[in-house]
């Protein structure tokens, strides 16, 4: 398989920028950008041993550019190695662009790409407009080569009504009678977003089946990035909905819970939630990996946001920790794949701590941890207006996130990240919590933070670019609370 000139000058150029950054710039155990930009995960898959995680990716410059795919390989989720890039948009089809699409592995071995190749082109009154397409490239895990008969779905293939200009994010999945089904995100007449099912007996040929959910203009316009798989005796669909309408709950990616029948691929809509509700989360892709999990992958971002970044670091762009997803009560939950406590270093704990106000405890620090926290009231009756758990902070600078039993709201804030360039610094969520108890995880990366809430009911996800020196944790609470901590270190 011989690689395209394009594809080549992006590897060569990869390659020298990876050397020079320095790996203390990167994150420790989430995925950065190999060179410039990165943006959705793509092509999560275990395939020939390892997983694979492939990404939207512009190497040359730190903005979304010319989307090519990156390529990552991992063991254990948490430690990531560079592979090649495996697709430039060096085709009539993909020209403009190689966007997100997803991986499957074929039974004869071969790893399928399926992804949505862009064109510019001129419309009957010469004015330019973008062609989405779904295309295949096929590959040994290394080199991927597209196919000859290329795009394999295209504007004819589409229902009346549907666009092709956003035609996007194919997910595709084997079923268990071997054929093919693939969910692409489209807009309808009504401006809104609806996803609609393809299926293939080979993986080659495409035709569509049905409209297999349908937006009207519920949440947000724009479907982008669906994937759907089943879970616990639910199907479950997740879409990053453009233009969200502002809300506190909905903000980057939702997902929808309902019936699924194999049998006729109908899907019906049961619940709906927010799958993060933090400030940076959006396009997730799931993978199924052979012990069963289902794990889910988002691009630790928000398009909003990305103004944000620092100018001295040579790489735009991470990805979330892998989370287990498992569906309790008709809700998706998720928490950080166990493969982080092996990580697990220098265990700190205290049990009972009584306080109101400010407080430091001897040995809870860090940008490196993971911290579970119960809290509740110190008096049984008597209700707490505020607690606060602070990070990432020193004299000038923190990030925190915050819960009031009044209303229930839980807030991640990081509005003192040390710069002032931030924007959008803040987003609460509604949780659970009865009386004033509630239960957290907080898992901190240099430059991240993801909040579990409640065993994995809600997360909160945020990305900050404070000064790495800056690594005091503290406490503080309006009104009496009582607190235990279990803090660990993480190893890189
Ligand atoms: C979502 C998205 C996708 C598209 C890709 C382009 O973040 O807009 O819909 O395929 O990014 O990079």
């Amino acid at each position: 398989m011989m690689a395209g000139q394009l594809l080549k000058e992006a590897r060569l150029f990869e390659e020298n920028e990876d050397k020079r950054i320095r790996q203390k710039d990167r994150p420790a155990f989430h995925l950065s950008s190999r060179a410039g930009w990165m943006n959705d995960p793509n092509g999560f898959s275990y395939y020939g041993g390892k997983y694979h995680l492939f990404y939207q990716y512009h190497p040359f410059e730190k903005r979304h550019g010319l989307m090519y795919w990156a390529h990552a390989v991992s063991d254990d989720l948490l430690h990531w190695e560079y592979l090649p890039a495996a697709l430039a948009p060096d085709e009539e089809y993909d020209r403009a662009g190689c966007f997100s699409g997803s991986a499957v592995e074929m039974p004869d071995g071969r790893h399928l790409l399926m992804y949505t190749g862009v064109q510019a082109v001129m419309d009957e009154g010469g004015m330019p407009r973008v062609l989405q397409t779904q295309c295949l490239a096929v590959g040994d895990g290394v080199d991927y080569e597209k196919y000859e008969g290329n795009p394999v779905l295209d504007g004819g293939d589409l229902p009346e009504d549907a666009s092709c200009c956003d035609f996007r994010d194919p997910k595709i999945w084997r079923k268990p009678d071997g054929t093919y089904r693939s969910v692409v995100g489209n807009r309808p007449g009504d401006g809104s977003g609806q996803i609609l099912l393809f299926m293939s007996p080979d993986g080659f040929h495409w035709s569509f089946q049905k409209v297999f959910a349908r937006n009207r203009n519920r949440f947000g316009r724009m479907w982008e990035c669906p994937d759907f798989f089943e879970l616990d005796g639910k199907g479950v669909l997740l879409v990053s909905p453009q233009q969200m309408f502002p809300g506190c709950e909905y903000s980057g990616t939702l997902c929808l819970i309902g019936a699924y029948d194999l049998a006729t691929d109908d899907f019906a809509e049961e619940n709906d939630q927010a799958v993060d509700c933090g400030l940076d989360f959006y396009a997730p892709q799931t993978a199924l990996l052979p012990d069963g999990r289902r794990v889910m992958i988002g691009w630790m971002q928000s398009w909003e946001t990305c103004g944000g970044h620092r100018g001295d670091l040579d790489w735009f762009g991470q990805m979330t920790l892998p989370r287990e997803l498992s569906v309790r009560n008709g809700r998706l939950c998720q928490k950080p794949v166990r493969e982080l406590e092996k990580l697990r270093r220098g265990r700190t704990e205290y049990r009972d701590v009584v306080f109101d106000g400010e407080l430091n405890l001897a040995g809870i620090r860090g940008r490196k941890t993971d911290m579970e926290l119960e809290i509740a009231p110190a008096d049984g009756e008597k209700a707490y207006r505020e607690f606060a758990v602070r990070f990432a902070a020193n004299e000038m600078c923190r990030t925190s996130v915050s819960f009031r039993p009044e209303g229930s709201v839980l807030k991640v804030d990081r509005g003192y990240p040390g710069s002032g360039k931030m924007v959008v610094h803040q987003r609460c969520c509604r949780v659970n919590s009865d009386n004033g108890k509630l239960k957290l995880r907080i898992v901190l990366d240099w430059y991240s933070v993801e909040v579990f809430v409640n065993d994995g009911e809600q997360a909160l996800t945020a990305v900050f670019y404070t000064d790495r020196s800056a690594d005091g944790i503290s406490f503080f609470a309006d009104g009496t609370v009582k607190m235990n901590v279990v803090k660990y270190e993480l190893a890189e």
